[in-house]
Protein backbone atom coordinates (compact mmCIF):
# COMPACT_ATOMS: atom_id res chain seq x y z
CA UNK A 1 0.00 0.00 0.00
CA UNK A 2 1.09 3.56 -0.34
CA UNK A 3 1.07 6.08 2.28
CA UNK A 4 2.56 9.76 3.01
CA UNK A 5 5.53 8.98 5.62
CA UNK A 6 8.05 12.02 6.99
CA UNK A 7 10.76 9.62 7.55
CA UNK A 8 12.84 12.09 9.34
CA UNK A 9 11.71 16.39 10.00
CA UNK A 10 11.89 17.34 6.67
CA UNK A 11 11.60 14.60 4.29
CA UNK A 12 8.42 13.21 3.48
CA UNK A 13 7.86 10.91 0.57
CA UNK A 14 5.76 8.63 -0.62
CA UNK A 15 6.31 5.06 0.53
CA UNK A 16 5.31 1.38 -0.36
CA UNK A 17 4.66 -0.25 3.33
CA UNK A 18 3.19 -3.79 3.98
CA UNK A 19 -0.87 -3.57 4.27
CA UNK A 20 -1.50 -3.51 8.47
CA UNK A 21 -3.65 -6.39 9.84
CA UNK A 22 -6.11 -5.04 12.16
CA UNK A 23 -5.20 -6.56 15.93
CA UNK A 24 -8.33 -7.77 18.86
CA UNK A 25 -10.57 -4.93 18.49
CA UNK A 26 -8.98 -2.58 15.86
CA UNK A 27 -10.91 -2.29 12.81
CA UNK A 28 -8.85 -1.92 9.46
CA UNK A 29 -10.34 1.10 7.12
CA UNK A 30 -9.27 1.19 3.44
CA UNK A 31 -8.93 5.46 3.14
CA UNK A 32 -10.61 7.10 0.97
CA UNK A 33 -9.99 10.85 1.73
CA UNK A 34 -7.94 12.58 3.92
CA UNK A 35 -7.89 16.49 5.04
CA UNK A 36 -4.49 18.30 5.66
CA UNK A 37 -4.17 20.19 8.79
CA UNK A 38 -1.05 22.76 10.12
CA UNK A 39 -0.06 19.65 12.05
CA UNK A 40 0.98 17.44 9.45
CA UNK A 41 2.90 20.39 8.29
CA UNK A 42 4.77 20.87 11.59
CA UNK A 43 5.43 16.93 11.75
CA UNK A 44 6.63 17.31 8.37
CA UNK A 45 9.14 20.17 9.80
CA UNK A 46 10.02 18.06 12.91
CA UNK A 47 8.12 21.41 15.01
CA UNK A 48 5.58 18.79 16.77
CA UNK A 49 6.96 17.47 19.96
CA UNK A 50 4.45 14.74 20.01
CA UNK A 51 5.72 13.53 16.83
CA UNK A 52 8.35 10.31 16.53
CA UNK A 53 9.91 9.23 13.14
CA UNK A 54 9.27 7.68 10.90
CA UNK A 55 5.58 8.90 10.57
CA UNK A 56 2.88 7.88 8.38
CA UNK A 57 0.81 11.22 8.90
CA UNK A 58 -2.51 12.49 8.93
CA UNK A 59 -5.83 12.29 11.23
CA UNK A 60 -9.09 13.59 9.39
CA UNK A 61 -9.87 10.69 7.18
CA UNK A 62 -13.09 9.16 5.87
CA UNK A 63 -13.23 5.87 4.52
CA UNK A 64 -14.67 2.24 4.59
CA UNK A 65 -14.15 -0.70 7.02
CA UNK A 66 -12.13 -3.16 5.24
CA UNK A 67 -11.45 -6.24 8.10
CA UNK A 68 -11.72 -6.41 11.39
CA UNK A 69 -9.62 -7.58 14.62
CA UNK A 70 -11.10 -10.25 17.75
CA UNK A 71 -13.74 -8.70 18.99
CA UNK A 72 -15.01 -6.13 16.53
CA UNK A 73 -19.02 -5.92 15.73
CA UNK A 74 -18.60 -3.27 12.63
CA UNK A 75 -19.49 -4.76 9.64
CA UNK A 76 -17.14 -4.67 6.69
CA UNK A 77 -17.75 -1.92 4.26
CA UNK A 78 -19.26 0.36 6.13
CA UNK A 79 -18.00 4.26 6.04
CA UNK A 80 -17.08 5.33 9.11
CA UNK A 81 -14.91 8.26 9.92
CA UNK A 82 -12.05 8.40 12.38
CA UNK A 83 -11.41 10.30 15.42
CA UNK A 84 -7.82 10.36 16.21
CA UNK A 85 -7.78 10.64 20.17
CA UNK A 86 -7.03 7.37 21.20
CA UNK A 87 -7.29 7.36 25.18
CA UNK A 88 -6.66 4.71 28.09
CA UNK A 89 -9.88 4.59 29.60
CA UNK A 90 -8.13 4.45 33.32
CA UNK A 91 -6.45 7.54 33.97
CA UNK A 92 -7.76 10.56 35.67
CA UNK A 93 -8.53 12.72 32.85
CA UNK A 94 -10.22 9.51 31.31
CA UNK A 95 -11.95 9.08 34.25
CA UNK A 96 -13.94 12.48 34.12
CA UNK A 97 -14.27 12.28 30.62
CA UNK A 98 -11.69 14.46 29.38
CA UNK A 99 -9.61 11.46 26.84
CA UNK A 100 -8.57 14.14 24.84
CA UNK A 101 -5.69 15.06 27.66
CA UNK A 102 -5.47 10.99 28.23
CA UNK A 103 -2.19 10.72 30.66
CA UNK A 104 -1.58 7.61 27.58
CA UNK A 105 -2.73 9.74 24.80
CA UNK A 106 -1.99 8.51 21.38
CA UNK A 107 -3.00 10.63 18.22
CA UNK A 108 -3.43 8.91 15.35
CA UNK A 109 -1.05 10.46 13.29
CA UNK A 110 0.73 11.59 15.57
CA UNK A 111 1.96 9.50 18.01
CA UNK A 112 1.12 6.34 16.31
CA UNK A 113 0.26 5.88 12.18
CA UNK A 114 -2.01 7.88 10.35
CA UNK A 115 -4.48 8.49 7.47
CA UNK A 116 -2.74 9.95 4.83
CA UNK A 117 -2.18 5.80 3.92
CA UNK A 118 -4.50 3.40 2.14
CA UNK A 119 -4.76 1.53 4.81
CA UNK A 120 -4.97 1.97 8.54
CA UNK A 121 -5.76 0.16 11.53
CA UNK A 122 -7.26 1.96 14.52
CA UNK A 123 -9.42 0.87 17.48
CA UNK A 124 -13.30 -0.17 16.50
CA UNK A 125 -14.35 2.60 19.09
CA UNK A 126 -12.49 5.33 17.13
CA UNK A 127 -14.28 4.27 14.16
CA UNK A 128 -17.48 6.29 13.72
CA UNK A 129 -20.04 5.10 11.48
CA UNK A 130 -21.74 7.62 9.19
CA UNK A 131 -25.49 8.06 8.38
CA UNK A 132 -25.85 7.57 3.77
CA UNK A 133 -26.83 11.36 4.37
CA UNK A 134 -23.45 12.93 4.73
CA UNK A 135 -21.06 13.32 2.02
CA UNK A 136 -17.92 11.72 1.48
CA UNK A 137 -15.98 15.19 1.89
CA UNK A 138 -18.15 15.97 4.66
CA UNK A 139 -17.28 13.08 6.32
CA UNK A 140 -13.44 13.83 5.85
CA UNK A 141 -13.80 17.18 7.87
CA UNK A 142 -15.62 16.34 10.75
CA UNK A 143 -12.62 16.21 12.83
CA UNK A 144 -12.03 19.90 12.35
CA UNK A 145 -15.18 20.35 13.71
CA UNK A 146 -15.03 18.21 16.57
CA UNK A 147 -12.17 20.81 17.69
CA UNK A 148 -15.18 23.70 17.40
CA UNK A 149 -17.38 21.42 19.70
CA UNK A 150 -14.91 21.06 21.55
CA UNK A 151 -13.65 24.91 22.39
CA UNK A 152 -17.52 25.95 22.71
CA UNK A 153 -18.64 22.93 25.18
CA UNK A 154 -15.49 24.58 27.38
CA UNK A 155 -16.71 28.20 26.71
CA UNK A 156 -20.53 27.42 26.83
CA UNK A 157 -22.38 29.69 24.03
CA UNK A 158 -24.95 31.81 24.77
CA UNK A 159 -27.79 33.07 21.91
CA UNK A 160 -27.22 37.00 23.15
CA UNK A 161 -23.23 36.45 23.18
CA UNK A 162 -21.15 39.26 21.38
CA UNK A 163 -18.36 36.68 20.01
CA UNK A 164 -15.03 37.34 18.71
CA UNK A 165 -12.86 34.65 16.66
CA UNK A 166 -9.33 35.50 16.35
CA UNK A 167 -8.07 34.02 12.78
CA UNK A 168 -10.09 32.54 9.92
CA UNK A 169 -7.95 29.94 9.19
CA UNK A 170 -9.81 26.16 8.74
CA UNK A 171 -10.24 26.09 12.64
CA UNK A 172 -11.52 29.85 13.09
CA UNK A 173 -13.85 28.87 10.42
CA UNK A 174 -14.76 25.40 12.11
CA UNK A 175 -15.65 27.86 14.80
CA UNK A 176 -17.47 30.38 13.15
CA UNK A 177 -19.98 27.99 11.22
CA UNK A 178 -20.91 26.22 14.70
CA UNK A 179 -21.14 29.70 16.32
CA UNK A 180 -23.61 31.14 13.76
CA UNK A 181 -25.59 27.99 12.63
CA UNK A 182 -25.77 25.90 15.40
CA UNK A 183 -25.98 28.51 18.12
CA UNK A 184 -26.73 31.33 16.75
CA UNK A 185 -25.49 34.09 18.29
CA UNK A 186 -26.48 37.09 18.47
CA UNK A 187 -23.30 39.11 16.71
CA UNK A 188 -20.44 37.84 15.77
CA UNK A 189 -16.79 39.16 14.62
CA UNK A 190 -13.58 37.65 12.96
CA UNK A 191 -10.50 39.12 12.64
CA UNK A 192 -7.38 38.32 10.70
CA UNK A 193 -4.66 39.84 8.56
CA UNK A 194 -5.68 38.36 5.34
CA UNK A 195 -8.98 39.75 3.28
CA UNK A 196 -9.83 36.96 1.62
CA UNK A 197 -9.54 34.92 4.83
CA UNK A 198 -12.18 37.53 5.82
CA UNK A 199 -14.33 37.09 3.07
CA UNK A 200 -14.26 33.15 3.56
CA UNK A 201 -15.86 34.16 7.17
CA UNK A 202 -18.50 36.20 6.19
CA UNK A 203 -19.62 33.63 3.83
CA UNK A 204 -19.36 30.93 6.75
CA UNK A 205 -21.62 32.87 9.05
CA UNK A 206 -19.57 36.13 10.33
CA UNK A 207 -21.64 39.17 10.57
CA UNK A 208 -18.29 42.18 11.14
CA UNK A 209 -14.94 41.08 9.96
CA UNK A 210 -11.69 43.38 10.51
CA UNK A 211 -8.36 43.16 8.81
CA UNK A 212 -6.68 44.09 12.16
CA UNK A 213 -3.18 44.43 9.81
CA UNK A 214 -5.13 47.82 9.19
CA UNK A 215 -7.93 48.28 11.23
CA UNK A 216 -8.12 48.82 14.80
CA UNK A 217 -10.13 46.22 16.92
CA UNK A 218 -10.77 48.55 19.72
CA UNK A 219 -11.86 51.17 17.35
CA UNK A 220 -14.14 48.84 15.89
CA UNK A 221 -15.43 47.31 19.32
CA UNK A 222 -15.89 50.71 20.34
CA UNK A 223 -17.70 52.08 17.67
CA UNK A 224 -19.91 48.95 17.92
CA UNK A 225 -20.96 49.80 21.33
CA UNK A 226 -20.54 46.31 22.75
CA UNK A 227 -17.48 44.27 24.45
CA UNK A 228 -17.64 40.76 23.35
CA UNK A 229 -19.28 38.69 25.68
CA UNK A 230 -16.99 35.32 24.22
CA UNK A 231 -13.37 35.29 22.62
CA UNK A 232 -12.28 32.49 20.75
CA UNK A 233 -8.06 32.60 19.74
CA UNK A 234 -8.13 30.69 16.62
CA UNK A 235 -4.82 32.52 15.38
CA UNK A 236 -2.81 31.44 18.62
CA UNK A 237 -0.40 34.19 18.50
CA UNK A 238 1.30 34.20 22.42
CA UNK A 239 -0.32 38.28 22.37
CA UNK A 240 -3.68 37.37 21.71
CA UNK A 241 -4.54 36.74 25.01
CA UNK A 242 -3.51 39.64 26.64
CA UNK A 243 -5.33 41.52 24.11
CA UNK A 244 -8.60 39.50 24.57
CA UNK A 245 -8.46 40.17 28.38
CA UNK A 246 -7.99 43.84 27.84
CA UNK A 247 -11.24 43.86 25.57
CA UNK A 248 -13.68 41.20 26.88
CA UNK A 249 -16.52 42.20 28.95
CA UNK A 250 -17.17 41.58 32.19
CA UNK A 251 -18.34 38.28 33.03
CA UNK A 252 -16.98 36.86 29.31
CA UNK A 253 -15.66 33.22 28.21
CA UNK A 254 -12.58 33.22 26.62
CA UNK A 255 -11.20 30.06 24.93
CA UNK A 256 -7.68 29.08 23.80
CA UNK A 257 -6.29 26.53 21.86
CA UNK A 258 -2.78 27.87 20.79
CA UNK A 259 0.59 25.67 21.31
CA UNK A 260 3.38 28.20 21.27
CA UNK A 261 5.88 27.84 24.28
CA UNK A 262 6.21 31.80 23.79
CA UNK A 263 5.62 33.54 27.29
CA UNK A 264 1.63 35.53 27.18
CA UNK A 265 1.38 38.63 29.20
CA UNK A 266 -1.95 39.21 31.22
CA UNK A 267 -2.80 41.25 33.82
CA UNK A 268 -4.23 39.32 36.61
CA UNK A 269 -6.38 42.55 38.10
CA UNK A 270 -8.09 42.47 34.32
CA UNK A 271 -9.38 39.15 34.43
CA UNK A 272 -10.38 38.74 38.55
CA UNK A 273 -11.78 42.09 37.85
CA UNK A 274 -14.22 41.31 35.33
CA UNK A 275 -14.36 38.04 36.57
CA UNK A 276 -13.40 36.26 33.17
CA UNK A 277 -13.23 32.62 32.89
CA UNK A 278 -10.44 31.30 30.32
CA UNK A 279 -10.83 27.97 29.08
CA UNK A 280 -8.72 25.59 27.30
CA UNK A 281 -9.45 23.14 24.23
CA UNK A 282 -6.81 20.66 22.74
CA UNK A 283 -8.42 18.35 20.01
CA UNK A 284 -11.74 16.91 21.25
CA UNK A 285 -13.21 14.72 23.84
CA UNK A 286 -16.30 12.52 22.36
CA UNK A 287 -17.24 15.13 20.40
CA UNK A 288 -17.96 13.39 17.07
CA UNK A 289 -21.63 11.98 17.44
CA UNK A 290 -22.25 15.71 17.79
CA UNK A 291 -20.97 16.60 14.56
CA UNK A 292 -22.05 13.92 12.76
CA UNK A 293 -25.64 15.06 14.22
CA UNK A 294 -25.00 18.58 13.27
CA UNK A 295 -23.56 17.78 9.51
CA UNK A 296 -26.26 15.16 8.93
CA UNK A 297 -29.30 18.11 9.85
CA UNK A 298 -27.91 20.08 7.65
CA UNK A 299 -26.39 22.85 10.39
CA UNK A 300 -22.64 22.61 9.61
CA UNK A 301 -21.39 22.35 6.02
CA UNK A 302 -18.07 21.05 5.81
CA UNK A 303 -17.68 21.18 2.53
CA UNK A 304 -17.75 24.93 2.04
CA UNK A 305 -13.94 25.15 3.62
CA UNK A 306 -12.35 23.21 0.74
CA UNK A 307 -10.55 24.89 -1.46
CA UNK A 308 -8.19 22.28 -3.40
CA UNK A 309 -8.43 18.53 -3.64
CA UNK A 310 -5.07 16.54 -5.21
CA UNK A 311 -4.96 12.71 -5.68
CA UNK A 312 -2.64 11.07 -3.55
CA UNK A 313 0.13 11.00 -6.07
CA UNK A 314 0.43 14.49 -5.94
CA UNK A 315 0.73 14.99 -1.73
CA UNK A 316 3.85 17.24 -2.57
CA UNK A 317 1.66 19.46 -4.52
CA UNK A 318 -1.17 19.50 -1.95
CA UNK A 319 1.25 20.30 0.96
CA UNK A 320 3.42 23.28 -1.27
CA UNK A 321 -0.03 24.76 -1.78
CA UNK A 322 -1.56 24.31 1.59
CA UNK A 323 1.46 25.60 3.29
CA UNK A 324 2.37 28.47 1.13
CA UNK A 325 -0.94 29.92 -0.49
CA UNK A 326 -2.57 30.73 2.53
CA UNK A 327 -4.79 33.38 0.67
CA UNK A 328 -6.17 31.12 -1.49
CA UNK A 329 -6.14 28.02 0.61
CA UNK A 330 -8.38 26.74 3.13
CA UNK A 331 -9.06 23.01 3.50
CA UNK A 332 -6.82 20.69 0.93
CA UNK A 333 -8.35 17.51 0.28
CA UNK A 334 -6.24 14.29 -0.82
CA UNK A 335 -8.16 11.43 -2.65
CA UNK A 336 -7.27 7.88 -2.38
P1 LIG B 1 -3.95 28.87 10.20
O1 LIG B 1 -2.55 29.26 10.39
O2 LIG B 1 -4.40 28.39 8.86
O3 LIG B 1 -4.91 30.10 10.59
C1 LIG B 1 -4.57 31.08 11.51
C2 LIG B 1 -5.11 32.39 10.99
O4 LIG B 1 -4.87 33.41 11.95
C3 LIG B 1 -4.42 32.85 9.69
O5 LIG B 1 -5.41 33.10 8.70
C4 LIG B 1 -3.67 34.11 10.11
O6 LIG B 1 -3.65 35.07 9.07
C5 LIG B 1 -4.48 34.58 11.29
N1 LIG B 1 -3.76 35.41 12.25
C6 LIG B 1 -2.46 35.37 12.60
N2 LIG B 1 -2.20 36.29 13.55
C7 LIG B 1 -3.37 36.92 13.80
C8 LIG B 1 -3.73 37.97 14.68
N3 LIG B 1 -2.86 38.52 15.51
N4 LIG B 1 -5.02 38.36 14.68
C9 LIG B 1 -5.92 37.79 13.86
N5 LIG B 1 -5.63 36.79 13.00
C10 LIG B 1 -4.36 36.38 12.97
O7 LIG B 1 -4.26 27.77 11.31
P2 LIG B 1 -5.54 26.84 11.61
O8 LIG B 1 -5.32 25.51 11.04
O9 LIG B 1 -6.80 27.55 11.30
O10 LIG B 1 -5.37 26.69 13.19
C11 LIG B 1 -5.44 27.82 14.01
C12 LIG B 1 -4.64 27.62 15.27
O11 LIG B 1 -5.27 26.64 16.08
C13 LIG B 1 -3.20 27.13 15.06
O12 LIG B 1 -2.35 27.87 15.91
C14 LIG B 1 -3.24 25.69 15.50
O13 LIG B 1 -2.02 25.26 16.05
C15 LIG B 1 -4.33 25.70 16.54
N6 LIG B 1 -5.01 24.45 16.67
C16 LIG B 1 -5.32 24.04 17.92
C17 LIG B 1 -6.05 22.90 18.12
C18 LIG B 1 -6.44 22.50 19.48
O14 LIG B 1 -7.14 21.52 19.61
N7 LIG B 1 -6.04 23.20 20.52
C19 LIG B 1 -6.47 22.05 16.99
C20 LIG B 1 -6.16 22.61 15.71
C21 LIG B 1 -5.44 23.76 15.56
MN1 LIG C 1 -6.58 18.68 12.39
ZN1 LIG D 1 -6.36 7.85 29.96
Amino acid sequence: MKSVVVTRPGVIVLEDRAQPVPGPGEVRIRVEQAGICGSDVHIAHGSNPFAHYPRVIGHEFFGRVDAAGDGVSLPLGVRVVVDPVVSCGHCYPCSVGRANVCANLQVIGVHRDGGFSEFCCVPAGNAHRLPDSIGDEQATLIEPFSVAANITDHTGVFAADVALVYGAGPIGLTIVQVLKSVYGVRWLIVTDRIDQRLAAARANGADLTLNTGRESLADALAAGGSAPTLVIDAACHPAILGEAIEIASPAARIGIMGFSGAPSSVIQQKITSKELSIHSSRLNSQKFAKVIDWVAAGRLHPEWLISHRFPLADFASAFDVFEHNQTECCKVLLSF
